[in-house]
């Protein structure tokens, strides 16, 4: 079969096996131009298989030589489904860690539930050594039960202030096109907390804990977003900021019990706004990316998924360069936030139009990185390759 590209606004209907292979090894490649750093040992990674959760895998494995535990939510191939992109990044993971004898692992299934942190936890007791030195929590997803009370909760998209309408990319038409985020009802902010905020974080540390699993000085980060003024409307003052504010709060409230405890730490890291599977649906989000890569660009400090969580973990948490504010938070997006950088952001986003929008952004480098993300638009695969899909419906992460 042939792989063709098919989107659905800032969605991706088919993932490329083979592209998913050349995206993780640029990254692995990034990797080893870089030194080798002093790292963690075992770590576990909830959300490993694509995005910020993929990237501090490959950093850790191929840069420190970790350990890793992979928890993701991916499917192979079913009918005429062609497998999700996290699923055939992960399997391209495997394959580069095998080669270099890399221990690994990977659990496909919810996070979110007892029986996946019961899971874990067992493996790492009979077959990890016994303990992880770090978790990295990495979940983006839309939905979630509450394995306490059994109730399924939705996030949405919404602004928590007012009806807000403004322009965003679509990469399906390549337009440039208004979008409108309503108003979260209370029930709907607080789904949104529930999905996306700090509580499931919070129950993998405690169970973790009480497995015996925490070494001493374990860590533990989080990652967030914040951005700037351009998108407070939909993100800092959205049912989603509101949801990164819990997951602040709960930080706080690790902190203290892992530094009593193992001596350990718990972070929040806001990290640098970038096309991810989770973006590109978040209205607005996609234009202010391909702008901002414009002025990063050509300020010469702009970083992909790899860059930023390389750097986040050599220079921050493993190194001397740590970035924190006043509320503790890592801040690996100081140079996204940088004041000369949002003036610009800024300026251009008052310019913007339909008609100019290709030009005046870096169109073309957030079009790319979003269809990278799915295995698409690498000069160096050929996507008129005829796959065997029966020999890929093999391979499993
Ligand atoms: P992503 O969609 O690329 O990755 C999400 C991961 O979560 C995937 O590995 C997926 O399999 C996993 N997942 C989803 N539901 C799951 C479930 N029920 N059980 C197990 N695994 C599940 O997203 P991303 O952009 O890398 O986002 C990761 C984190 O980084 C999020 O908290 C996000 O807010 C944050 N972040 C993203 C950006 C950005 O610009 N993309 C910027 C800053 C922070
Ligand atoms: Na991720």
């Amino acid at each position: 079969m042939v792989i063709k590209p098919r989107l659905k606004g800032g969605l991706a209907l088919t993932n490329h096996p083979i592209g998913a292979k050349e995206f993780v090894k640029r990254q692995i490649d990034y990797v080893k131009s870089q030194d080798k750093y002093e790292g963690p040992k075992k770590v576990l990674i909830i959300g490993s298989s694509s995005g910020y959760g993929l990237a501090t895998r490959i950093s850790l494995a191929f840069g420190a030589g970790a350990e890793t535990i992979g928890v993701a939510f991916e499917k192979g191939i079913e009918g005429k489904r062609t497998g999700s992109a996290g699923w055939w990044n992960t399997i391209a993971f495997d394959e580069a860690a095998e080669k270099e004898g890399l221990k690994y692992k990977n659990f496909i299934g919810d996070a979110f539930s007892f029986e996946m942190k019961d899971d874990v936890i067992k493996f790492i007791k009979e077959e990890f050594g016994g303990k992880i030195d770090l978790l990295i929590y990495s979940l983006a997803s839309a939905v979630r039960t509450d394995p306490i009370d059994g109730v399924t909760y939705r996030s949405a998209l919404k602004s928590t202030t007012r009806d807000i309408t403004g322009p965003t990319i679509n990469f399906e038409k390549e337009i440039m096109e208004d979008t409108t985020m309503g108003v979260a009802t209370p029930e709907e902010i607080k789904s949104t907390v529930k999905v996306m905020g700090g509580e499931d974080w919070k129950l993998w540390i405690e169970a973790l804990d009480k497995g015996g699993v925490l070494s001493e000085g374990f860590k533990t980060v989080a990652y967030s977003y914040l951005g700037p003024k351009v998108t407070y409307g939909i993100y800092k003052e959205g049912t989603i900021g509101a949801a990164k504010r819990d997951l602040e709060h709960t930080s706080d409230i690790l902190n203290d019990f892992l530094k009593k405890r193992y001596n350990g730490e718990a972070y929040v890291s806001l990290s640098k706004a970038l096309m991810t599977k989770a973006s590109a649906v978040i209205p607005i989000f996609p234009l202010y990316a391909a702008l901002l890569y414009k002025v990063m660009k050509e300020k010469g400090i702009h970083e992909g998924t790899i860059e930023q969580k390389h750097r986040l973990l050599t220079k921050m948490v493993y190194g001397n360069e740590p970035v924190i504010d006043e509320e503790r938070r890592l801040r690996p997006d100081n140079w996204e936030m940088r004041e000369d950088v949002q003036a610009e952001v800024e300026a251009l986003w008052d310019k913007v139009t339909p008609e100019n929008f290709k030009e005046i952004s870096d169109y073309a480098g957030a079009r790319e990185e979003f269809m990278q993300l799915n295995g698409f638009d690498f000069d160096n695969v050929d996507y008129d390759a005829d796959l065997d899909l029966e020999e890929l419906a093999k391979l499993r992460p």
